[in-house]
């Protein structure tokens, strides 16, 4: 019976619309007004990401980093969503962002977000706010998140997997294409320096020197005992085993369908394209990505 109950609360699947010129859905649109009149804090660090770029493992890193000597219960006693607030969320997806950022009682605050650049609330550039941005290969990037929507309620029903990776090539995503979002924040962080652009295949191929490039560029400078702490505190397993940050208290995400910490893995693409969905997928990348010179490192 309780199963019953449960099932018939589970929301209905979102439709995209278009806001803005970008693919949404109601739940990170109807608290726009709010969003945009978001009041940035000159000391607050605001976390930029497409989703299933690794945002959940950044914001995990600077949670330690800022807090993980003073506060180190928090990390066992309070889900990332609170202490790292999901700026455009409404609580049909999490607890609203803007109401969790405006309660929070430490400093600096970390404020995750997933809009593309334009849609920023214009009080983090005022304010000159720090941003740290991770972007992720587009092919991992795309399995990523087609596992993530067949598991998740609040998202777009996903299709099989060769719909979905026809409509990411499309754009027609949560948050909008993938192509546009990381070159567009590439090319922001040209102008503006208060941007720290990552790579997640950097921070798998080498958390030690990724940490240090992050803490030069926060102005921080850890012993090697904290540095330490943040890289063994943050390594996949661990963030897996944690409830706190492994998103298992939320209902709307079924974990026997995928977990939200899945692999954490570079290169998963190769378990899902096919040859022909490969070449076409290239083919797309370069058409796509021929104006910019934003370069991932690692060979996909
Ligand atoms: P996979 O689905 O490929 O496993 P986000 O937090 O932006 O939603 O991204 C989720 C992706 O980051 C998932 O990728 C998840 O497993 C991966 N991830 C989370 N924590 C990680 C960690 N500590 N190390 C490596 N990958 C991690």
């Amino acid at each position: 019976m309780e199963n019953e109950r449960i099932q018939t609360e589970l929301p209905t699947r979102p439709l995209l619309f278009d806001f803005h010129g970008v693919s949404m859905t109601h739940h990170f649109t109807d608290n726009w007004e709010k969003v945009q009149s978001f009041q940035a804090r000159p000391d607050d660090i605001l976390i930029a990401t497409y989703p299933k770029a690794g945002t959940t493992w950044i914001s995990y890193i600077l949670d330690l980093l800022y807090f993980g000597q003073s506060a180190p219960e928090r990390q066992t006693s309070l889900p990332i969503f609170m202490r790292v607030p999901f700026l455009e969320s409404d609580f049909r997806v999490l607890p609203p962002g803007t109401e969790v950022a405006d309660k929070l009682p430490t400093s600096p605050r970390l404020i995750k977000t997933h809009l593309p650049v334009q849609l920023v609330p214009k009080s983090f550039w005022e304010q000159n706010c720090r941003v740290v941005y991770v972007a992720r290969n587009a092919k991992d990037n795309v399995v990523s998140y087609f596992h993530f929507d067949r598991m998740n309620m609040v998202e777009p029903e996903p299709g099989d997997c060769n719909n979905f990776l026809q409509r990411f090539m499309d754009g027609k995503m949560v948050f909008g294409p993938w192509y546009d979002h990381v070159t567009s924040w590439w090319e922001k962080k040209q102008t503006h320096s208060k941007i720290h652009y990552m790579f997640y295949e950097d921070m798998i191929e080498d958390m030690g020197r990724e940490l240090d490039g992050l803490c030069s560029f926060l102005g921080l400078s850890p012993s090697e005992e904290e540095k330490e702490r943040v890289i063994r505190g943050s390594q996949f397993d661990n963030m897996k085993n944690n409830n706190m940050a492994n998103y298992s208290s939320i209902p709307v995400m079924d974990f026997k369908i995928s977990p939200f910490m899945r692999k954490g893995k570079v290169g998963d693409w190769k378990n899902h394209f096919t040859v022909a969905q490969n070449e076409q997928f290239d083919e797309e990348y370069q058409a796509k990505m021929k104006n910019t010179n934003l370069q991932f490192r690692t060979a996909v």
